[in-house]
């Protein structure tokens, strides 16, 4: 290698394929979840089909669809210890982290679940929709816990999105709320060999069964350099609005200069496949800024400072926002909780995480890839 020549930093698996899928491709020019891409699925799918193209592996018929749809609906109620320790949690364990009460809340569905040991394709996609279902009443058993309030019924007239929404807040959202719920969980769905989805992988390689796999998944995405960017965009937005407004003589751009001399990451940005912008970031955003102009005005500052922020980073850093910048203006304006950013993630991802666990079981291997040894030389232990 030449001097000038700089060998390739593959550390964290950079740039590697290390398999293969039919579930999603994700590449510069654009994501597709089988077939369709992703401007198209989230201004012409609702999730509950994408859900199904995901889960199934095709764009459901009409028939199929409806059939989905009341599956799903019936399926909206954990079983009630589940409600009832998530629930209890917020009371006994304030300070939890929702992403780890909402794993728990998964592992506890394991033990009431009939199919639990069962790893047939057939038993899978029914432990795949009954988590798919009943995830929004467990984000919202917890949060409604935290508010001290009684959890609410999910509501099976609602669609998945609404429900949603319904179960965390216990009002029965707008048109435009369920629009852009609906839009920002047909954007997070699906992301082919991301560090969640591939450690749901390794975990289902072993043998092991979905709902493990799709615990040691949440758990990887809770981490701020992946999911948990939603939240932390969000914290990041409010410490710059907070310390810009206390010292006039702050600008936004003073805060990203001391940010970048301290070397320190700006939540929300960057990609480790995206290096010209993230296919899903531009249509959070836009649905993001209609629902502030249309129901909630005085959070367009949000979107005005998150502009400014972009604009500064892409002209210094030339690096642009991720799907998870936008997010977290986008939640914020429609009052969630910024702590249930993440846990909404999971009721969205919850598709893509099974459709590979099924994928991976179709065709198994155990995942075990080797290590390069840097440690000491071989030493006698009596020397
Ligand atoms: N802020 C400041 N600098 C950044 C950022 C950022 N958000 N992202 C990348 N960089 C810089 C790095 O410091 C590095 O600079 P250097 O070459 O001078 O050291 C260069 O850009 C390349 O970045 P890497 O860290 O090599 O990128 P990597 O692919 O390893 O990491 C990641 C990707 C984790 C997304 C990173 O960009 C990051 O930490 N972003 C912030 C967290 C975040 O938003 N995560 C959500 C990702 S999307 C999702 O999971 C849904």
């Amino acid at each position: 290698m030449s001097s000038i020549q700089k060998a390739a930093d593959t550390r964290g698996l950079a740039g590697q394929t290390i398999g293969d899928t039919k579930v999603c491709s994700v590449n510069q020019t654009q994501l597709i979840y089988r077939g369709y891409e992703i401007a198209d699925l989230a201004a012409n799918a609702t999730f509950e089909e994408v859900s199904f193209l995901l889960l199934e592996g095709h764009k459901p018929s009409t028939d199929e669809l409806a059939r989905f749809e009341a599956e799903l609906r019936d399926m909206r109620e954990p079983h009630p210890e589940v409600i009832k320790v998530i629930h209890g949690l917020a009371r006994s364990a304030p300070n939890a982290h929702p992403m780890n009460v909402l794993r728990t809340g998964i592992s506890l569905a394991s033990h009431h679940d009939p199919d639990c040991e069962d790893n047939s394709a057939e038993a899978e996609l029914r432990k795949s929709k009954r988590l798919l279902a009943s995830i929004p009443a467990m984000i919202g058993a917890h949060q409604r816990g935290l508010e001290g309030k009684d959890p609410v019924s999910a509501d099976p007239s609602m669609s998945h999105a609404a429900n949603l929404l319904w179960c965390l807040s216990g009002e029965t959202p707008g048109e435009i709320a369920t629009k852009v719920m609906d839009v920002s969980l047909i954007l997070y769905a699906e992301h082919d060999f991301n560090a969640s989805t591939f450690t749901g992988r390794v975990i289902a390689s072993t043998n092991s069964d979905l709902h493990s796999a799709v615990c040691g998944a949440v758990g990887a995405l809770k981490g701020n350099l992946h999911g948990g960017a939603n939240e932390a965009a969000m914290d990041m937005l409010r410490d710059i609005m907070d310390d810009t407004t206390q010292d006039s003589d702050l600008t936004v751009g003073a805060w990203m200069t001391r940010a970048f001399e301290e070397k320190r990451k700006l939540m929300g940005f960057g990609h480790r496949v995206y290096k010209n912008g993230d296919h899903r970031a531009g249509i959070l955003r836009d649905w993001g800024l209609r629902y502030a102009n249309e129901e909630n005005a005085s959070a367009k500052k949000w979107f005005d400072l998150g502009d400014e922020v972009q604009q500064i980073m892409f002209e210094q850093k030339n690096i642009h926002p991720n799907v998870d910048f936008p997010c977290g203006m986008t939640y914020y304006s429609m009052g969630i909780p910024v702590p249930q950013y993440t846990p909404i993630f999971v009721a969205s991802r919850i598709t893509g995480w099974c459709a590979h666990i099924m994928e991976q079981h179709a065709n198994n291997r155990i995942i075990r890839p080797l290590a390069e040894y840097t440690g000491p030389e071989l030493s006698n232990w009596n020397d």
